[in-house]
């Protein structure tokens, strides 16, 4: 049975957009008064609502009787959701100005959180998840990346990698799941860098394959983590094994964005310390610009350079980097507003950055525009003007959001 949703007094498509560098809103496709057929969670056809009433007469009605602007559910592509326990007293350390080698010493950053996710059993991760995803589903996030890292040894990698995909059944969102075990190479691992980052490959990789947890890793290049001739071969000899790869690149000293572009990888995530060299690399490449807004946020850091990027040729894409230490906010749009107003980036910009150029990040062919044959993942705000999304900074939230179709 096909569905008739609307009439929108806006419909934003995010169709048609250049993938890479500027946009300005003027480009946007919007279709005023239009309405959006759907059927067994896909969309059939987008158009001005009169002409699909026509069209579809034997439609069932999914009328809408207040004002509202559509657009495609956002896409997260970054996150660390399935976690345990809190990390406020690093952040109530680094608001008294603590430095990060203080609070690693006291006990915190991400060594903490992995103390506390490997006491935590798997059905608590999974439930911890299942909340942060709903959350984000009801502010339309409809497809959500999570990474794995805070357990960073056999039995709890998997127990990460396993929540996640059981969260995945509990959760209308769509869950895309990321091995992260090179995220810190773990204090109670005795051996070097290197030898910790074979072992990933030759130990954990396969059976992540064989149980199809994940085909996705993800590495922090960082001189607290790994360095850049390290995750080179890291990520080559994954991508042979056959998993797609993003880094953590550029947080707080650059040089992993380089090691992303040399490597193919899908994405270089973070980026505050990109400097025109690393900005220059992205622009010419197939690999996404990730920005974290929510990491300057909660640091009290500077935003990694969107405008530059941008003008420069990027593919720009805002995420959440929703996690315990640095992220905790968790509110993309908020985030990605309050950049735009700081880094000076058009309303298309961002709300592209959120989905149509989110969507080669996580490879998705189905997601990030409203097209026929596309996944049905839609939200609606409470206006009848696009441009009060932005506006409002992140406070105007949906007040509708479909998953495949079906409001959630
Ligand atoms: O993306 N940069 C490294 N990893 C995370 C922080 C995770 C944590 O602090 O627990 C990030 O910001
Ligand atoms: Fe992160």
């Amino acid at each position: 049975m096909k569905t008739l949703i609307g009439p929108f007094a806006q419909i934003l498509p995010m169709t048609g957009l250049s993938p890479k560098g500027t946009l300005h809103d003027e480009q946007l496709t919007v279709i005023e008064k239009g309405g959006v057929v759907v059927k067994n969670g896909e969309i059939v056809a987008i158009a001005d609502y009169k002409s699909l009433l026509q069209k579809y007469p034997d439609c069932e009605i999914a009328f809408q009787d207040t004002p509202l602007v559509l657009l495609p559910g956002f896409i997260d592509c970054h996150t660390h959701i399935c976690y345990d326990g809190t990390r406020n007293r690093d952040y109530a350390m680094r608001i008294a100005g603590k430095s990060y080698l203080e609070i690693a010493r006291a006990g915190g950053g991400i060594w903490d959180s992995v103390t506390k996710t490997r006491i935590a059993d798997a059905v608590t991760l999974a439930e911890n998840t299942v909340a942060r995803a709903n959350r984000h589903l009801a502010e339309g996030v409809t497809t959500i990346e999570v990474k794995s890292g805070y357990g960073l040894n056999l039995e709890d990698e998997l127990k990460m990698l396993r929540a996640i995909q059981q969260a995945g059944l509990y959760t209308p969102a769509t869950l895309v799941p990321t091995c992260l075990a090179a995220h810190m190479k773990p204090r109670d691992y005795e051996g070097s860098e290197d030898a910790y980052l074979q072992w990933i490959l030759a130990e954990l990789l396969p059976v992540i394959q064989q149980e199809q947890l994940s085909n996705r890793v993800d590495i922090f290049i960082e001189e607290t983590a790994f360095s850049a001739k390290a995750a080179t071969g890291f990520l080559q000899q994954a991508m042979q094994q056959r998993f797609a790869a993003t880094v953590h690149a550029d947080q707080f000293s650059a040089g992993g964005a380089e090691v992303a572009v040399n490597t193919g990888a899908l994405s270089a995530d973070h980026l505050e310390a990109s400097t025109e060299k690393e900005i220059a690399l992205l622009a010419n490449s197939g690999t996404v610009a990730v920005v974290l807004p929510g990491a300057s946020l909660g640091l009290g850091m500077g935003y990694a350079p969107a405008r530059k990027l941008l003008n420069a040729g990027a593919c720009v894409a805002i995420a959440s980097d929703w996690n315990p230490g640095s992220a905790p906010m968790g509110d993309l749009l908020v985030q990605a507003a309050v950049m735009s107003a700081a880094e000076k980036l058009s309303t298309a910009e961002v709300l592209a950055a959120m989905t149509v150029r989110a969507a080669p990040a996580l490879q998705l062919k189905d997601a990030g525009q409203l097209l026929a044959g596309y996944a049905a993942d839609m939200q609606a705000y409470p206006t009848a003007d696009y441009r009060d999304i932005l506006y409002y900074q992140g406070k105007m939230k949906p007040t509708l959001v479909w998953k495949k179709g079906i409001a959630v």
